[in-house]
């Protein structure tokens, strides 16, 4: 192996210029050469291919986005396209590739693999919803972005005695929502992984109020529903005077914080090894704080497990 590629797929998460800069220093010191892959598996099948240097990647370290350039590329899961791909790779000599991306690039790793290319996923998501991982990269930045708002938020909601509904990303994974929830003291936590119950919420909010509470915070998994939504249901059972807000993509930008960059440079730097190792069709996660490798085909079975007791222990400090 002489050659490796390096690309970002599906949205982008603080902490993913942290890895390409790992994977990239980390293959140079040992000599191998790095090409950037841009725009994710289209640009993979377009051939935007550009060469790395260890300079190219200084700074990067601390710098939301990626500067790869990302996509999503539904058209990778077509066999043609990923023959096109893998085409692309090795007319340019390129013998192996790290995906930084969500589940979806999991299946274009794996499909690569199968075609001879050996290819290794890293966690790149904020949603943190990928199996065998504690944590995805962007997932703490995300979180940390999530809280200083919403700390902002309750400034606002105390001066108005309001309630505030807040929506936060995730997809279907209510993990950004229960560590956000729990980090902000919110009145509520709301996730499509476990039952709730709005009359509850509302009874709960009604006690905080009579009992000199000025403001009311309600954190919403999007996976739930809108925030327009539950807040129209809420006021079916108490008077409140509430506010619907969506922090959306304000979560996804940002300087990534010290656990993302140094999980992200953990894992860029493991899958290079992997690679050199002759390894492919690997999925690299953090599993009680140690790195850890699963076939990618297992995680198509594995269900990630969030912390759940975080709403436990969130509904007694409401009781
Ligand atoms: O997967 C990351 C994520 O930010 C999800 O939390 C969110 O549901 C989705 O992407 C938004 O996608 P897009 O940026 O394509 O609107």
């Amino acid at each position: 192996m002489k050659r490796i590629g390096i690309l970002t797929s599906g949205g982008d998460a603080p902490g993913m210029n942290a890895a390409i800069r790992a994977v990239t220093k980390t293959a140079i010191s040992n000599g191998l050469e790095v090409f950037g892959i841009r725009y994710g598996f289209a640009g993979l099948v377009a051939g935007d291919f550009v060469a790395l240097t260890a300079e190219d990647v200084d700074h990067k370290i601390s710098q939301g986005g990626t500067f790869l350039y990302s996509a999503r590329y539904p058209e990778f899961a077509q066999e043609e396209v990923q023959k096109k791909g893998a085409e692309q790779l090795r007319s340019h000599g390129i013998d192996a590739v790290i995906v930084i991306g969500g589940d979806g690039s999991y299946h274009g790793a794996l499909a690569l693999t199968r075609l001879g290319i050996n290819s290794i996923g890293l966690p790149g998501t904020i949603d943190n919803d990928i199996p065998y991982t504690d944590y995805t990269i962007g997932f703490s930045s995300a979180c940390r972005t999530a809280m200083d708002a919403i700390d902002k938020i309750r400034d606002t909601a105390a001066s108005h005695h309001r309630v505030f509904i807040v929506n936060v990303m995730g997809r279907e994974c209510g993990d950004i929502a229960m560590r956000v929830g729990v980090a902000t003291g919110a009145d509520a936590i709301v996730i499509p992984e476990r039952p709730y119950d709005i009359k509850e919420i509302a009874e709960t909010l009604k006690r905080h109020f009579a009992d000199g509470k000025d403001n009311g915070i309600i954190v919403l998994a999007e996976g739930v529903m809108s925030a327009d939504k539950f807040k129209d249901e809420l006021l079916k059972y108490g008077d409140f005077d509430a506010r619907a807000n969506v922090l959306a993509h304000m979560q996804r930008g940002g300087s990534p914080t010290v656990t993302d960059r140094v999980n992200a440079t953990k894992m860029g730097n493991y899958a290079v090894k992997l690679l050199l190792d002759g390894k492919g069709g690997l999925a690299v996660g953090i599993e009680n704080s140690k790195l850890a490798t699963h076939d990618i085909l297992d995680l198509f079975d594995g269900k990630h497990q969030g912390d759940y007791a975080l709403l436990d222990i969130n509904k007694e400090m409401n009781k």
